[in-house]
């Protein structure tokens, strides 16, 4: 029996979360999956309302769940970086949740803005570091509000965190099994201290996987390649913020923000998974987001507790709607409910 914990939040949070665990219980029904959920209240409203974020005590109890399934922070009445801070950062470090695994897959029947590239060439996934780099919150000002002011953000590379994200790619390379290539994106060509780590790093592990081509690309290269060029790309890996801005890209590229999911993985701990789309306030509670992203974050979550069979029941499920051409639009013009893209999906993992 497998224990999720789940935390809707704010905004289209709790819609998307819903569809999919509506979803996974279709598919859960189908394959035996056994597990149990637990929701946590974790969000702007309980912020707003008691001062708490995520209490310490409550990450204690988090760390007896399987994997977590997130809704996506962000509160209109709240300062921006307080739930971001509070919330979403505080789990990923606090779990040591040092990948970001962002696929960036273009389905059949889906839009892309990009003419002439289909599903053949809109085909890879980012492997983001998540727990270091200008996330690590070091820094400080002084003087401030004066004309004086001087702040500092730092930027942090470890080496162990540095090997660690580049040893998870090389692994992921080898197991899609595809190009086998993987692409270092960095700035190493002005960060000449912390993306030189990352280049030396990279170049050591390498070796170490004869099999897999390693190339590497600065990150400013990387969006005109994305753009022109998506089929170039298998595996890229790369650092926290690059792979933050990147990820943005690589969601317009695969249709939109409605069908990009995420992982916060801790191979070795507990996991978060969740649609990197956020919480979108304007379009809360009207029902007309799209949940696809969560429901493949949901996918991907117990993917990730090694079930398999019910991961790819839910992709083949997402993938034979959005072929089918009943989704036209993916936007939340699309004029489709939210809960009729939520059935529709779970009707199709339960006559599959
Ligand atoms: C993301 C988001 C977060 C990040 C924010 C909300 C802190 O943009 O998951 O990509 O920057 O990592
Ligand atoms: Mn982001």
């Amino acid at each position: 029996m497998k224990k999720i914990a789940v935390i809707p939040a704010d905004g289209v949070g709790p819609e998307c979360v819903r569809e999919g665990l509506k979803v996974l219980d279709a598919a859960a029904h189908k394959t035996g999956f056994k597990y149990e959920t637990q929701e946590y209240d974790f969000g702007g409203d309980r912020y707003l309302r008691t001062g708490e974020t995520v209490p310490d005590s409550a990450l204690d109890e988090l760390r007896g769940f399987d994997a977590i399934y997130l809704g996506a922070v962000g509160h209109p009445d709240v300062p921006a970086g307080i739930l971001e801070h509070g919330i979403l950062l505080k789990i990923r470090f606090a779990f040591d949740q040092y990948i970001n695994l962002r696929p960036v897959k273009l389905f059949p029947g889906v839009w892309t803005p990009l003419r002439d590239k289909g599903p053949d060439e809109i085909d890879f996934v980012v492997v983001r570091e998540n727990t270091e780099d200008m996330y690590v919150g070091i820094g400080g000002s002084m003087k401030k509000g004066t004309p004086d002011e001087v702040a500092t953000q730092l930027a942090v590379y470890t080496r162990k965190g540095t090997e660690r994200a580049i040893r998870y790619a090389f692994e992921l390379a080898r197991q899609r099994n595809k190009d086998r290539k993987l692409t270092l994106v960095d700035k190493s060509n002005v960060l000449t201290y912390g993306h030189d780590l990352w280049q030396r790093t990279f170049r050591e592990v390498a070796k170490e996987y004869p099999d897999i081509t390693p190339e590497t690309a600065y990150v400013d290269a990387c969006c005109m390649w994305m753009v022109k060029n998506p089929e170039w790309f298998d595996v890229i890996v790369t650092t926290n913020m690059f792979g933050d801005i990147i990820t943005d890209l690589g969601a317009m590229i695969q249709g939109g923000l409605g069908v990009a999911a995420g992982g916060n993985i801790n191979p070795e701990g507990v996991s978060m998974f969740e649609p990197i789309h956020g919480s979108a306030p304007r379009h809360a509670g009207k029902n007309t987001i799209n949940p696809i992203a969560a429901i493949l974050a949901a996918q991907m979550m117990v993917d990730c507790l090694g079930e398999k069979e019910t991961a790819d029941l839910i992709e083949k499920a997402v993938v034979d709607v959005l072929a089918s051409g009943r989704i036209p639009d993916l936007s939340t013009r699309s004029g489709i409910k939210t809960t009729e893209i939520g059935n529709m999906i779970a009707e199709k993992v339960a006559d599959a």
